[in-house]
């Protein structure tokens, strides 16, 4: 990163970013003057263009029609309205998969899959590589100094359908790869366990990308595979980076994918490559907390962002067209989402697309602009967003400050999942979601960290299913106990080290001694038939027959083959606490936990009335104070300061109306110097 910019100001003016998808070439030109007029209409102030843009500007290769892309960047910038310009290499052209079919992705199975939808290429083909990259040189001659100008959007979505490509050309990089971690077939042959099922290599050209077999594939070839896929579109990301350096000074980024259904990216990798961090997000309907979800991935952004605002660089005004059911959102729904990325710390809300598509497999997919046209609910609510934008113009820069850190990895995430474990019910991103699902329903503001992440400024850290950890971060956690913090850790974590190796001497290895407790067998329990505990909720998935060393019991199994074995520990190790929880508790039986465990951290417990999702930002010597209300009935927040929305003062207690938001700015603290966007550890301490 070496162009970091603050999200306000690619606003153009320190305002929050508002914005859009906006794919003229869809419309005719009578249409782009409209779409101007309405875009200042409703406050957009940044416009991604050129996304899917390379068979309209290179229609045959070395052939390129800018006249089109210039009347749009022209027009734009006339307007006052900013350019996020797509580099336009997410979707090859016809002409370039006809002539290079070698291009195109090859599936585990060894099948090539076709053109004709997206994304079609080999994250590792040299052809495509060359030819993208000519495309970005054209684009930021062309383009780079363009006043409009002012964030640079390599591709889309790096991965979204073509992270894992399976061909003789990925095998080879894979290779490549492979020496590079290793250095020697010795040192491989080791990490991946290939004594085992006559696994042994005796040459590099003998190894291949983990491909269809008959049986299970070797699990550590698997995970290698997936830091490998990540790394490869993580250096294409690079590649079409530098000839945008070359060319031009304007940031650059591109649109993560914070996501439960998308998992091979690891973005604490990709994070720090970025100018600005950018996400997109839809809310997820086959989820059992959507909303949930969407916080969770928000302050995962955040995380990314080290605490500083980030963009939400898609969602969607109301249905996607991508789900088995695609809901459309409720009256008042679009302002509750939205505010949600805000209140946690995004400073720019983009959509996916201004104008609703008549044509192409995403044209049922809602848009800012809807088939309707202006007159429409949506339309309203378009305008209404911007207005509420302006309104919180002064939140741009402002920090989200949390006491408690929850530890995620995507590393993790790709070896917890595979076959051949104990129980194929136990799915990561389900028991991540649970954890935080617990912590959001208590209320508490969640900073979403990486493993081996600092934590010395957090009085809680929550450790999910943290199967996959290496022995220095582990270390991270421990130490952070040591020295007085709270640890609530769930069971299947610490088992392996990062090659999947795992830890013998009983359960869970590398948390064993923080836990003063010891696990001899794991017994999952059938996702039909839940054991119950002492306290007569349910223990559903899992059990363990542990053994406590230094820990005490805090709940034990009621049923099942080990009746008063304990379910739930804790343990005092050092100056602090460590808990562990070798079950899949109930909501609201995780939820008790957590807060006992916060409250004893020294967690100052928030009072939010169910419902009401509340979220603080901080800078300019304020609070800045998000309330949304999820409910159908009015709730109350005791809170003094300024309604920004209803401009109106509150003394003591607001109340925020059945589905609406409210964003109360709290009268300044004498003692608070905070400043926008300061170090996110400065300020932080500040808080403690
Ligand atoms: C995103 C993508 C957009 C659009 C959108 C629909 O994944 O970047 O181009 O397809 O989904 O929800």
């Amino acid at each position: 990163m070496t162009h970091a910019a603050t999200v306000a100001e690619l606003s153009g003016n320190g305002q929050l970013v508002y914005g859009c998808d906006y794919n003229p070439e869809q419309w005719d030109a009578s249409v782009w003057q409209e779409d101007v007029r309405l875009m200042k209409d409703a406050g957009v102030n940044l416009v991604a263009v050129n996304i899917f843009g390379w068979a309209e500007i290179e229609p045959e290769q070395g052939v390129f029609r800018f006249e089109n892309l210039d009347a749009i960047m022209d027009l734009l910038a006339e307007n006052g309205i900013g350019v996020n310009l797509g580099t336009g290499t997410a979707s090859p052209p016809a002409w370039l998969t006809t002539a290079h079919p070698e291009v195109l992705p090859t599936t585990a199975d060894g099948t090539r899959r076709w053109p004709g939808g997206r994304q079609a290429f080999c994250p590792s083909s040299p052809v495509y590589r060359e030819r993208a990259l000519a495309l970005v040189e054209q684009v930021s001659v062309r383009y780079g100094s363009h006043p409009g100008l002012r964030l640079w959007h390599v591709s889309n979505e790096l991965g979204c359908h073509n992270s894992l490509c399976y061909c003789d050309v990925s095998a080879d990089e894979f290779r490549g790869w492979l020496r590079a971690r290793y250095g020697t077939l010795d040192a491989l042959n080791a990490a991946w366990g290939t004594a085992f099922w006559s696994q042994r290599y005796s040459a590099w050209a003998q190894i291949l990308p983990p491909r269809l077999t008959l049986s299970t594939t070797n699990p550590t070839q698997t995970l290698d595979f997936n830091r490998f896929s990540s790394d490869e579109l993580l250096a294409h990301y690079c590649a079409e980076e530098a000839v945008l350096r070359r060319n031009s000074e304007i940031p650059v980024t591109t649109n993560f994918m914070v996501a439960a259904h998308i998992r091979n990216q690891d973005y604490w990798t990709w994070a720090p490559a970025m100018d600005v961090i950018a996400n997109d997000h839809y809310v997820d309907h086959r989820l059992d907390a959507p909303l949930a979800e969407l916080a969770f991935a928000a302050d995962t952004t955040r995380g990314l962002a080290q605490g500083q605002p980030w963009i939400l660089m898609e969602h969607s005004t109301g249905a996607v067209n991508w789900q088995p059911r695609n809901l459309a959102k409720g009256p008042g729904e679009m302002l509750r989402t939205s505010l949600t990325h805000l209140a946690r710390g995004a400073d720019g809300l983009c959509f996916f697309q201004w104008r609703a598509s008549l044509q192409g497999s995403e044209k049922f997919h809602s848009a800012m602009v809807p088939h309707a046209g202006t007159d429409s609910q949506t339309w309203r609510d378009v305008v209404e967003l911007g207005s509420v934008l302006e309104k919180l113009r002064e939140i741009a820069g402002t920090t989200v400050h949390a006491d408690v850190a929850l530890v995620f990895s995507w590393e993790t995430w790709w070896a917890h999942d595979q076959e051949s474990h104990p129980s194929g019910d136990v799915q990561y991103i389900e028991q991540v979601h649970a954890a935080y699902k617990a912590l959001w329903d208590a209320g508490l503001t969640v900073d979403v960290v990486a493993p081996g992440a600092d934590l010395s400024g957090y009085k809680l850290v929550v450790v999910p299913n943290l199967y996959l950890i290496r022995d220095e971060h582990a270390a991270v956690i421990r130490d952070f106990v040591d020295n007085g913090g709270s640890a609530v850790i769930t069971f299947f974590s610490g088992i392996v080290d990062e090659n999947e190796k795992v830890r013998a001497g009983g359960y869970p290895g590398a948390f064993r001694e923080l836990l003063g407790i010891r696990s001899e067998e794991f017994f999952p329990v059938d996702a039909e038939q839940p054991l119950t505990l002492d306290n007569g909720s349910l223990a559903s998935l899992w059990s363990e027959a542990l053994h406590l060393t230094t820990a005490e019991a805090m709940l034990s199994y009621a049923t099942g083959h080990h009746v008063g074995t304990p379910a739930v520990t804790r343990n005092h190790f050092g100056a602090g606490e460590a808990w562990y929880a070798g079950t899949v508790l109930d909501n609201a039986v995780l939820k008790d936990l957590l807060l006992r465990a916060a409250a004893a951290a020294g967690v100052q417990l928030p009072d939010a009335p169910s419902g009401l999702e509340s979220v603080t930002r901080r800078g300019n010597g304020h609070e800045y104070v998000f309330l949304i209300n999820h409910t159908s009935e009015d709730r109350k927040h005791r809170v003094s300061g300024m309604e920004l929305l209803t401009a109106e003062a509150v003394a003591d207690v607001v109340v925020i109306p059945a589905g609406a938001v409210r964003v109360v700015r709290t009268t300044p603290r004498i003692s608070d110097t905070d400043g926008p966007a300061q170090d996110r550890k400065d300020s932080r301490n500040d808080s403690h």
